[in-house]
Formats: structure tokens, sequence, C-alpha cells
């Protein structure tokens, strides 16, 4: 048994936490309207999501062919990848991967942080492809993780960093020309032909992979669920008005947009909002901004469990015995910020052990903190309501897209599917079931027989970076 007074409390936040059908509903809505905004408009603004043109003209159809390296930076780690795409849906894959160092993540140069990515290339190339002595230089595909102003297949600036990295000089600079530049410092044989979202790389890699004669269905979104949270879509250019003042391939009638939906709603006219949430948004270098992302996204999972708690701790239900114990004090992965991993979430999401055992140990062993049956009952009560937000919350950006595409397959009868990566989608429990659920309540392709299907999409950003790269002239 819970004691009443906390029993009431932990309920009260249950309830912040609870999203309604209704509220799904307009906030897909809101999404479609903040799209459209976005389509139209040039410049990037708080009012509505960036969607950024990403000059990708063709989804792939599985045929590509070729040998292309890839460089992947996401939220923590770099991936240098080489891939050989063998034209049948089918690629070999090579790949060393590297913790980016966390001092060269802020406070550091553009400079420092490009001359470690191109170093890590030219180790992978002598690990890996020291045989190879061609005089053309292997065209490379650059998965960077971030917002940035795209006006080319190769070119585009950083708009702001986002999950932890600050790095101020490289704001607003290209990022194909800082790391080209390294790499030619260092006299790689290497171009890099191609810049692509993460997301980009998501949808491209599914689409190749999927053989839509087996699946019987179209891949319609690339989309990260991860670090951070994001999606890419294959949008009509007479739905982009903002294209119309820039060079668009000859020929082309669409093009890959990367929406950068976590950055929806940052004016908070729809999505839900609890003083938890805008505390974690205080504590942020992107202030203001991602609001989205920082509902939904594994970097704000733990964070918005771990000031639950703390706001539990204060009203002196929850902890109290420990803190006395320790002479004042709570253990410093309780109380310092960003020190809850959402992995740890998604071990106590799942307890069903006696007493919670399972719990126990691993709030022992993750965060130092020892706990009471009736406390382990709350984190997991906590852990269930802020999770299940952020899945339900991550339905809409996928049914307004869905939405959105509809027209476009309105003449046959394939279904339609999400191509995803990152942590939380992947490993999650019940993340991927909760998101189909709220998808099921939006209900997207009324009036049509078609299902929707979400696929979890191996190898992502480096095989999608390498498709990009293949289709520079
Ligand atoms: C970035 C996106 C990226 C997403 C997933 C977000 O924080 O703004 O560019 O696609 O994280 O990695």
């Amino acid at each position: 048994m819970i004691d009443k007074k906390l029993d009431s409390a932990v309920k009260e936040i249950e309830d912040l936490f609870e999203v309604n059908d209704e509220f799904l509903l307009k906030a897909t809505d809101e999404f479609i309207n903040s799209m459209n905004n976005g389509l139209s408009h040039l410049s990037s603004t708080r009012q509505y999501m960036p969607m950024i043109p990403t000059f990708v003209t063709s989804i792939p159809t599985g045929k590509e062919k070729g040998l292309y390296l890839a460089g992947d930076l996401g939220g923590t780690n770099f991936r240098v990848c080489s891939v050989d795409l063998k034209g049948d849906h089918t690629y070999d894959l090579k790949q060393s991967k590297f913790e980016v160092p966390k001092d060269l993540m802020k406070g550091s140069t553009s400079d420092a942080l490009f001359s470690y990515l191109a170093s890590k290339v030219k180790d992978f190339l002598k690990e890996h492809h020291s045989d190879y002595d061609s005089d053309e230089r292997l065209k490379l595909g650059f998965t960077f993780s971030f917002p940035v102003n795209q006006t080319a297949l190769n070119k585009g600036t950083l708009i702001r960093w986002t999950k932890g990295f600050d790095i101020p000089d490289c704001v607003d600079k290209d990022i194909i020309e800082l790391f080209q530049s390294h790499i030619d410092l260092l006299e790689s044989k290497v171009e890099v032909v191609a810049l692509a979202n993460d997301t980009v790389g998501t949808l491209l890699s599914r689409a190749y992979t999927n053989n839509d004669e087996e699946s019987n269905a179209h891949t319609i979104v690339g989309s990260i669920f991860g670090t951070g949270t994001n999606g890419a879509y294959f949008e009509q250019l007479d739905n982009i008005p903002k294209l119309r003042s820039l060079d668009v391939p000859k020929g082309s009638t669409g093009m890959v947009i990367n929406t950068e939906w976590g950055s929806f709603d940052n004016e908070l006219k729809v999505l839900p909002r609890t003083k938890y949430d805008d505390l974690i948004d205080s504590e942020t270098f992107n202030k203001g901004y991602h609001l989205f992302e920082k509902r939904v996204s594994g970097m704000f999972l733990g964070e918005l469990l771990r000031v639950t708690l703390l706001d539990l701790f204060d009203k002196g239900l929850l902890f109290t015995d420990l803190y006395k114990a320790r002479g004042g004090s709570l253990p410093h992965r309780l109380a310092e910020q960003w020190q809850l991993n959402s992995e740890v979430l998604s071990y106590l999401e799942i307890d069903d052990s006696t007493d919670l055992k399972m719990s126990q140990l691993v709030l022992e062993n993750h965060l130092r903190l020892p706990t009471s049956k009736q406390e382990r009952i709350v984190i997991q009560r906590l852990t269930r309501a802020i999770s299940k937000r952020a899945a339900y919350l991550s339905a809409i950006p996928l049914a307004a897209i869905v939405k959105r595409v509809k027209p476009q397959y309105e003449n046959d009868n394939k279904d339609l599917e999400f191509g995803c990566d990152g942590s939380v989608v992947e490993f999650y429990p019940g993340f991927q079931q909760n998101i189909l659920k709220a998808i099921d309540i939006i209900n997207p392709l009324k009036g049509t027989n078609k299902k929707i299907h979400l696929r979890i999409a191996k190898d992502g950003s480096g095989v999608g970076a390498a498709l990009c790269a293949s289709t520079s002239k």
C-alpha cells in the first residue's frame, strides 16, 4: 500500500502526463498547419517547423550500385562506414564507431571538432580500404543530425545545435566546407558530396532495402526516436512554395523534406505543458526551441523522471529517510542534471518481479539509489506516465504525414510504412505499440483499406548517406 498523500501527489502528476483522444486529433491538425507554414517560408522562426529542403529528389528503388563512404555525427557517436550497394536491395557495410569526446561537443571550436572527424575518416580508410588505389576520390555522404539550412545537396549552414552540443563558432558556417577542408589537410582521397540529416538517411535506406513487391508497402517516412527525434518524407514540388526561389534540379517532381519536427509547436499552442517540461527547457542550451523533442526523445525521458522525483522529495513525500541517513544529501546521479539515462527507465518500465526487486537492483546499480518498495512503485508509475506520453506524442507527426501523403498513393492498394531508427523506438519496451495505438486513434487512413506499419530501419544513417552520395552527379 502507498501512503495516501504520496498516492494522490503521484496521481496528480500522472494526470498531468495523460493525453486524450481529442488532443491527438487537434495536435495532428496543428502539425499539418505547421508543415504548411514551414513549406511556405524560407526563413526559419520559432512559430513553425523548419521543413528543410534536402535536394534529394528521388527515393531509391533498390537498384542503386557502387562503393560509397558515409560519416555520421549523431547525438553521442561519430561513425564512419563504407557501403557497397549491390543493386538488389542488399549491401555490404563496414563501419567503425567512436564516442565523441565530451570536450569537443561544447565549449570547443568547429576546427577542433572537424579535425577530429576528418582524422577518424583517415583512420577508417587505413584500416578498411588501404588497398584503394584509384585516382578518383571516394564519395562521402555526411549524415549530420542537426538543423541545417540546406541550399544544395552539398551545401548547408548550421542553424543551431541541439542535443547538448554547443560550439558557437560553427553556427551559420557551411558544414561541408568545414569537413572537406579538414579532410584535405590530412590528404585523404575523399570528396564530401552530400549532406544528409539522419532522418533522410533512414528514409532512403529503408526505401532501398524495402522490396515493396514482398512487403506490399511503400516507405513514406524516415524517423528517429533516439537521443533526439525528427522525421523526413517525400513532398510534391507543387506543395513547397519556398523552393520557387531556389535552384531545383531539372525534371524533379518532388523533394525529400527534413521536417525538424523536434521544433513542432515551440509556441506551445497545443502541446501539453507541465512545470517539469518548463524546468527542463530552462536547463537546455536551445531554450524555447525543440519543445516537442523535449517531451519525446531519449535525452529528456530520464530527466523528466528525475525532476518529478525531486519534486516529490521537495514536498517531503519521497526519499526523506535516505536524505537523513546520508546526512542531508541525495545520491548525485539523482541530484544532478542529465544523469538518468532512458535505458534505466526501460528496465523500470517492465519490471514485474516480486516487490519490484529488479528495479531495486537497477536503481542501486545505475543511480546508487537505495529504495523502499513504496518508492519503487512510485518510480514505476511515473516512468510509465512519462514514456506513454512520449509515445503518444510521437504518433502525431507520423499520422499527420500519412494524411498529407495519402493522395500520392490513391491509385494503388499497397500499405504505408515508416522506417524508424533510434534507441527509444528500437529498445524501449512498449514504445512502438503505444505509437501504433495512438495512430489508430487518429486514424489517418480513414476511408481506405490500407494499413500502417512501423519498421526498424537498420544502418539508416550509414546506408542512407551512401545513397545520398550516389545521387550526386
Ligand atoms: C535534430 C535533428 C535530428 C534529430 C534526431 C534533433 O535534435 O535537430 O536534426 O534528425 O535530433 O537525431
